[in-house]
């Protein structure tokens, strides 16, 4: 029997077991097999696999794998049950799931353990961290649908979303999934992973104790196929995704031109920042929490490691004397503080990667620890002397393996951070305030924490840049996630004069290419310039008589806009008073020339609103002016003793088509909202009337606009957006003019580097109603949400 101070000497813990009894009990009672949860009714188990426990390989039960037919009728089941669940209100949805919140917390002890079984992490984790943010989900989402009807009231559900996750965070991510899902008044076709499907299972029949009604959510089990089945399916209107980016990529191509709107959280390779003047105990504690925080397989895990020089030795020596005391063993001991991993498979997929970086020579450190017989294990890696090209450093490794690397200064660091195709989270450790809060908006990355690490709440948004996908989980930008604004139903079709037009301009016969003379040159960099090819094509008006040339825009002319463009980063950084001065300069040098551009539409297009349409540009120049400092961010006050401060920042260069109706207020309805929250832009003006775009370059020299803001490369329209959508310095590409298969194209190039899309399809808009082209809806196509956390140091 060891004495009290040698306890205290050694810090060790006897086992601590957490009992297994009410989810063997639990299992047993379901005879250890599931069917699938359509409709509030189980059916019986079908085609079966086995769901394991990875911590010593015994299977726990057979879950089924779901048909393309239970898929259609899932989907079926939650449409017919949308409009009811719609029809319920914001109060009673809000009461539904304030007893979800209940019951989830009462039951919390057996999800915590059925969780830790089935994936393997440990007992400390799902019942500490796991489900007070499940419950904690819940209870804020009852919140937002009663609040709907009031804080959202220009929006109605999506309608039937389906919903993909992966094995990491099972019953969180269902929550994540779900909560937003539900207050908003959809109805869901829900699908876990197929190793950790358990805590799904029991909460669907939490579900119907808590008065759900039926249809409202349907679980289906199964492999990648079930995924599939759902991303395809006609009847579902809006897809979330959280897994790998792999997939991301596929279910973005799969679903171009659907219609059906996307979010994907995909993967990450995020940067911990350790500045010389960190509190290094703390840095070194948060980096425990970051990447050995559920076995590493976590997509904003902190696993490149960035450590100033001066302190770099120092810290190391710390974080290995803390790794030698990390424990690995029984997930379901509260003492542990390493489980195992979900599967073999993965096991060897990291194993992998850890002996092909000893093979290039890096140094691997892994503390002396027992690895258990049974099940998938892997203990704390770290890994120095990777160059930063090597696998280890730029690939996601979802697993316990950290990469050290070294900075001298505080651009350099930053400039590491951002050396990858991910942008998920950072940690930034440092004292000095000054220093956290200039280096955090310089990481391309959706969430930043000072002096912290892996913090969630629902308030608080989560979500990538980049490679690590789009789109928003909690907060209220999560909940436009789960919402259409009214005025998209009203929007109209393309005017099919428009259509002709277009044909009229680029068909041979009327203007083909011909050898370059007097033409309006393309604008790059704040120049005009000549189009690389020197072709142009003509233009003609309304009444078929020849009115103009254009520069017929090829590649290589988009990749010097996109170039100009990037020069005028500083445009990022201007404050927005100033952006706002300079789109009222531009409404002010367009109004001065008001009659001129009024008769350049009128030739080009014979509209008799010409008038109407120049003042109308004036009038959105003076509303993205006056949103531009106004569409201000939001301090979270999650349950942390600190705040969350959520920032709308540009999303980079945006490479925009224009529409061909109303050339001018088509033009200017994108362009401002895009400049006015500090992008820059690569625009390719409407295909039939470019010459109102044109024209604008004047007003743009004598307005103060830097140089390489705007670039407008005219030209064909469907080759210019082939070469946005797969341009990789692009971060979003807009394409709004009415060609639906244009839109398509654009939406499934995008795949390859994860660029956010937002195309108007075949239907048009109404470019002078401010409900279907201004509003917060555009305002956030325009810009990308970065949640940086800031605890109190005392
Ligand atoms: P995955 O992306 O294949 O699986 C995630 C979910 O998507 C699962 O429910 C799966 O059944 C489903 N799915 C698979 N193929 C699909 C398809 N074609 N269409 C629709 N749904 C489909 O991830 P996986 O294979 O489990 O893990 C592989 C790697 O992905 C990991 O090693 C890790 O690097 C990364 N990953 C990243 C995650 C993140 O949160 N960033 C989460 C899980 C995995």
């Amino acid at each position: 029997m060891p004495t009290i101070k040698e306890i205290l000497n050694t810090m060790e813990y006897g086992p601590a077991p957490e009992s297994t009894k009410e989810a063997q009990a639990w299992l047993e009672q379901h005879g250890r097999a599931f069917g699938l949860f359509i409709d509030n009714q189980w059916s019986e188990p079908g085609e079966l696999f086995a769901s394991t426990n990875p911590a010593d390989a015994a299977k726990l039960a057979d879950l089924t794998q779901a048909t393309g037919s239970d898929v259609d009728r899932a989907v079926a089941a939650a449409r017919a049950a949308q409009p009811g669940w719609q029809a319920l209100g914001g109060h009673g949805r809000a009461k539904v799931m304030y007893s979800l919140a209940r019951l989830m917390q009462k039951h919390a002890r057996l999800f915590a353990v059925l969780e830790t079984l089935d994936n393997g992490k440990t007992i400390r984790e799902t019942r500490d961290v796991d489900l007070p943010l499940v419950a904690r989900h819940f209870y804020y989402h009852a919140g937002w649908a009663q609040l709907q009807a009031e804080e959202f009231a220009d929006y109605r559900a999506v309608g039937v979303v389906g919903q993909i996750v992966p094995w990491n965070f099972p019953l969180l991510m269902l929550s994540w999934k779900i909560a937003p899902a539900m207050a908003a008044g959809n109805t869901i076709v829900f699908k876990p992973a197929e190793f950790t499907s358990l805590t799904a299972m029991l909460f669907a029949e939490i579900c119907v104790q808590a008065g759900v009604p039926a249809g409202v959510v349907n679980i289906v089990t199964g492999d990648g196929r079930v995924g599939e089945a759902i991303v395809n399916h006609p009847g579902i209107d809006k897809l979330a995704f959280t897994g790998s980016t792999e997939v991301g990529r596929l279910i973005r191509i799969a679903t171009a031109g659907s219609g059906k709107k996307l979010s994907l959280e995909l993967g990450g390779k995020s940067p911990f920042i350790v500045f010389d003047d960190a509190d290094l105990d703390a840095a070194v504690e948060g980096l425990v929490d970051s990447i050995w925080f559920n076995q590493g397989q976590v997509c904003c895990a902190g696993s490149r490691l960035l450590v100033q020089e001066s302190v770099q030795d120092k810290f190391l020596a710390k974080l290995r004397a803390r790794m030698d005391k990390l424990t690995l063993g029984s997930p379901l001991d509260k003492s542990m503080d390493i489980g195992a991993l979900v599967d073999p498979v993965q096991q060897q997929r990291i194993a992998g990667l850890v002996e092909s970086a000893r093979a290039e020579g890096c140094e691997v450190y892994q503390p002396k620890c027992e690895i258990p017989a049974n099940g998938s294990w892997f203990p704390p890696t770290l890994i120095t002397g990777a160059s930063t090209s090597a696998a280890v450093a730029q690939a996601e490794i979802f697993g316990p393996v950290l990469v050290a690397m070294s900075f001298r200064t505080p651009p350099e660091a930053v400039q590491l951070a951002n050396n990858t195709v991910y942008g998920l989270a950072a940690c930034v450790w440092t004292e000095n305030i000054s220093l956290a809060l200039d280096v955090a908006p310089q990481i391309k990355a959706g969430v930043v924490w000072i002096n912290t690490a892996n913090q969630f709440d629902a308030a608080c948004g989560f979500g990538g840049y980049r490679e690590s996908g789009f789109g928003r989980e909690g907060g209220r930008e999560g909940m436009y996630e789960y919402l259409t604004a009214k005025s998209e139903d009203a929007r109209p079709a393309t005017p099919v004069v428009e259509a002709k037009a277009k044909a009229k301009a680029s068909a041979p016969a009327a203007g083909g290419a011909f050898a370059i003379d007097r033409t309006a040159k393309l604008y790059i960099g704040g120049k005009q310039a000549r189009p690389d090819g020197a072709y142009s094509r003509a233009i003609h008006g309304a009444d078929g008589a020849f009115i103009g040339e254009v520069g017929e825009g090829n590649r290589k002319d988009i990749r010097n806009a996109v170039e100009a463009a990037h020069k005028a980063g500083g445009w990022a950084k201007a404050t927005s008073h100033n952006r706002a001065q300079v789109l009222y300069y531009i409404a002010e040098n367009l109004a001065a020339r008001g009659e001129e551009f009024a008769a350049r539409i009128a030739a080009m297009t014979g509209s008799r609103n010409a008038e109407k349409e120049v003042q109308a540009s004036i009038e959105r120049l003076f509303y993205y002016a006056a949103w531009a400092d106004k569409y201000d961010g939001l301090a979270h006050q999650p349950p942390m003793h600190g705040i969350t401060v959520a920032l709308n920042e540009p999303v980079g260069v945006i490479g925009i088509v224009c529409p061909n109706e109303s050339p001018l207020l088509g033009f200017i309805s994108l362009v401002a909202p895009a400049i006015a929250l500090g992008n820059r832009v690569v625009v390719v003006p409407s295909e039939a009337h470019p010459l109102s775009a044109t024209d604008l370059y004047q007003v743009f020299d004598t307005s103060d606009l830097p140089d390489g803001v705007v670039n407008i490369v005219t030209g064909s329209a469907d080759e210019l957006a082939r070469t946005l959508a797969t341009h990789s310095d692009i971060d979003a590409v807009w394409r709004h003019d009415g060609s639906a298969e244009g839109c398509a194209e654009v939406e499934r190039l995008s795949a390859a580097s994860l660029k956010r899309t937002w195309v108007g399809g075949a239907k048009g808009r109404d470019w002078y109603s401010t409900a279907q082209s201004g509003g917060r809806a555009v305002l956030a196509h325009a810009s990308q949400v970065k949640n940086v956390w800031i605890p109190y140091g005392v």
